[in-house]
């Protein structure tokens, strides 16, 4: 019987990540972990590093023998008008960070890498991606966040690649997407870090101001209670009425507060209809945060 191969161990001080910047190179790696049979995990992000990033880098970790990390701040999903310009870019402190995690390869395409100028193809996800979510408000971002991601995928051919459940409706749309087109990886969702006051952490977070600080946590406050309350058997409507409320008081302007069905992201109006999660998008001031939360139902309801 073949001996299951034990995972590499590092005794040796972190070294910096080998940044790759082309597509030959990348693939030559990858093609060198595959021929000494190593299994490796993929990270796509846009940088600006933070907690929720490097839990999903320690993830990746724990379930390959080699970790890529891709940056890139991917413009196709962004709309004319939205933060593009101006999201946070920290290049240095990022690959600080990675290095500290013993991250093997940082992927950081030139756009001109990732889209050439003859580039002309785009996938337009269906499914989750059109449940009157996150497409409602930003209709361009599923396409152009299940393009590039395919793209990653392809271009690093890894057996695992991590998601953060902390961008709730993306992670069920990669999902979709790496199943129906037949793309050989296993999607690896990870659960939200927050800060010690409940409030997800995120690159868009340092938009915000002192005060908007102090009242961001309010979407996990509700969340929690609404999640509660829908556990004890409470009508879902009432209690999703009462958390919409309680955002709006608090001083952001509420895109949406709603109940789906925790795989497809359709709707639900009882427990009986299966899994539930709840999604919270709000703007407080010009930042725009988002949230969900699962609701753990309680046994015989
Ligand atoms: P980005 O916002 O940089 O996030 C990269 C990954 O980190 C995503 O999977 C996201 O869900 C996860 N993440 C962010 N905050 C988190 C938190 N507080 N806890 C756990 N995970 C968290 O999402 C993107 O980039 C892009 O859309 C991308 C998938 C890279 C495609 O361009």
């Amino acid at each position: 019987m073949r001996k299951p191969r034990r995972k590499m161990k590092r005794t040796s001080a972190a070294a910096r990540p080998r940044i790759i910047k082309t597509l030959q190179i990348l693939r030559g790696a990858v093609a060198n972990y595959r021929a000494s049979g190593e299994s490796i995990a993929l990270v796509p992000t846009m940088g600006a590093l933070h907690e929720g990033h490097l839990a999903l880098i320690r993830a990746a970790r724990r379930k390959a023998d080699r970790v890529i990390v891709s940056i890139f701040v991917n413009p196709t999903q962004f709309a004319p008008g939205e933060d593009f310009q101006t999201y946070p870019r920290t290049f240095e402190a990022d690959l600080a960070a990675l290095t500290k995690l013993n991250t093997e390869i940082v992927w950081a395409p030139p756009t001109e890498v990732m889209y050439p100028k003859a580039f002309a193809t785009k996938i337009e996800p269906a499914g989750p991606a059109v449940v009157g979510l996150e497409d409602a408000i930003r209709p361009h971002f599923f396409g152009g966040v299940a393009t590039v991601v395919t793209k990653l995928l392809t271009q690093c051919l890894p057996d695992y690649a991590m998601f953060g459940e902390k961008d709730y409706q993306q992670l069920r749309v990669v999902t979709q997407t790496t199943q129906d087109l037949n793309l050989p990886m296993r999607i690896i969702g990870v659960p939200t870090v927050r800060e010690k006051d409940g409030l997800a952490m995120s690159s868009r977070n340092v938009y915000l101001t002192p005060d908007q600080r102090q009242t961001a946590p309010t979407l996990y406050r509700v969340l929690k209670f609404c999640c509660e309350k829908i556990a004890e058997g409470r009508p879902i409507a009432s209690i999703l009425s009462e958390g919409r409320e309680a955002i709006e008081r608090a001083g952001f302007a509420l895109d949406y507060l709603e109940a789906r069905h925790a795989e497809n992201l359709g709707p639900i109006s009882s427990l009986n209809d299966g899994p539930v999660r709840l999604l919270v998008a709000a703007k407080i001031g010009a930042t725009r945060l988002i949230d969900n939360m699962g609701v753990k139902a309680a046994r015989g309801l």
